[in-house]
């Protein structure tokens, strides 16, 4: 029997087609930002890393519901086709861009006081931007590259502007981590780039669990504040989020994605009814999956000892920097 008649084989081609609809169905989840009628008209957005995947389709759904969104980007060429084009969909003109690149302390603090000192409030934080599969690479600050981006940074950020949000409030906090948190470890030496192992994803999976455990103990030090602090997984999503990857492992999760996985639209939904329902008012220090429940996260997100410590020494090293 040749590969064609096993690919054009009838119960090859019904399974496959079964699967397929079976997966769609079950991408849609159960909430659907299209028939929330939440408007957000007067609030202030920052969605970090919204010039692509997951995060613009965030920013453009707050600008819809006629947001001031700030989109948050290190690139200005990138960062001015998405303004434009959030833009023009939304037909909301109050969508700007500010630079910032989240793996230098420096240019965050930048980027915070302008936050500090242009806007009058601000009621809703998406920590978007990540990365996944660098080499090994320290940060001027003598960091590891994708600590600093996907935890370290989003930290320090989150902090600076932690004021604004608690005068703003009711605000909300929303931080995009993954499922793969649950194959993190917890050294901190990983801050400095120390006994890491830099294949495929595991450097990446690390930073994810820092995520929720440090939003979670964000979460309990703000209890009383309404300020609402939640990290999601967004599902896993056609973006170019595997760029970093070699090339055979983008090309593979490519074709897969193209016919299973979310598309950047559908990822951005977990985060946007973390960031906007009125079913989670008030709800903090939880991780939502893709289909918006909440679940729970692995046993070492949930430690809170593990959660208080991971706190203060994120607190002492970017308070240093
Ligand atoms: N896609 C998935 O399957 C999946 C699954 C679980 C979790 N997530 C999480 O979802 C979030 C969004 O990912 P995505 O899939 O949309 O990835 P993406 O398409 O690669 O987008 C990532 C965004 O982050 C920005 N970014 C990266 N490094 C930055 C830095 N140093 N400073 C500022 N911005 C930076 C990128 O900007 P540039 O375009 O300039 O590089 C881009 O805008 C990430 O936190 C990711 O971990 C994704």
């Amino acid at each position: 029997m040749s590969w064609t008649d096993i690919f054009c084989h009838p119960v090859w081609a019904f399974s496959t087609a079964l699967l397929y609809f079976v997966v769609r169905l079950q991408r849609r989840g159960r909430w659907n930002p299209s028939e929330c009628t939440v408007k957000l008209t007067g609030k202030t957005a920052i969605v970090t890393g919204a010039n692509t995947g997951i995060g613009k389709f965030i920013a453009l759904d707050f600008a819809r519901r006629g947001a001031r969104v700030i989109l948050a980007c290190r690139s200005e060429a990138r960062g001015t086709a998405a303004l434009r084009e959030i833009r023009e969909k939304s037909g909301n003109s109050e969508v700007y861009l500010h630079l910032v690149d989240l793996s230098s302390m420096d240019s965050i603090r930048t980027f915070a006081n302008r936050i500090l000192e242009e806007e009058k409030a601000l009621h809703i934080l998406v920590n978007n931007a990540g990365v996944s599969g660098l080499p090994k690479q320290i940060s001027k600050d003598g960091l590891d590259m994708t600590f600093a981006t996907n935890h370290l940074g989003p930290f320090l950020l989150t902090n600076l502007l932690l004021d604004l949000l608690k005068s703003s409030a009711p605000s909300r906090i929303v931080t995009l981590s993954s499922v793969n948190h649950v194959k993190g470890e917890v050294d901190f030496s990983h801050f400095h780039g120390e006994n890491l192992t830099y294949r495929l994803d595991k450097v990446y999976n690390n930073t994810k669990l820092h995520n929720v455990i440090c939003t979670n103990e964000l979460a309990r030090r703000l209890k009383g504040t309404d300020v609402t602090a939640n990290s999601v997984h967004p599902g896993v999503v056609l973006t170019e989020v595997m760029r970093h990857y070699p090339f055979l492992i983008q090309f593979i999760f490519n074709l897969i994605g193209f016919f299973f996985f979310k598309s950047p639209e559908e990822g951005a939904v977990s985060s946007i009814y973390c960031a906007v329902a009125e079913e989670t008012d008030g709800i903090t220090g939880k991780y939502f999956d893709s289909d918006c429940s909440i679940v729970l996260p692995s046993p070492l997100a949930r430690d809170s000892a593990l959660a208080v410590k991971d706190f203060e020494i994120s607190e002492r090293v970017t308070s240093k920097l």
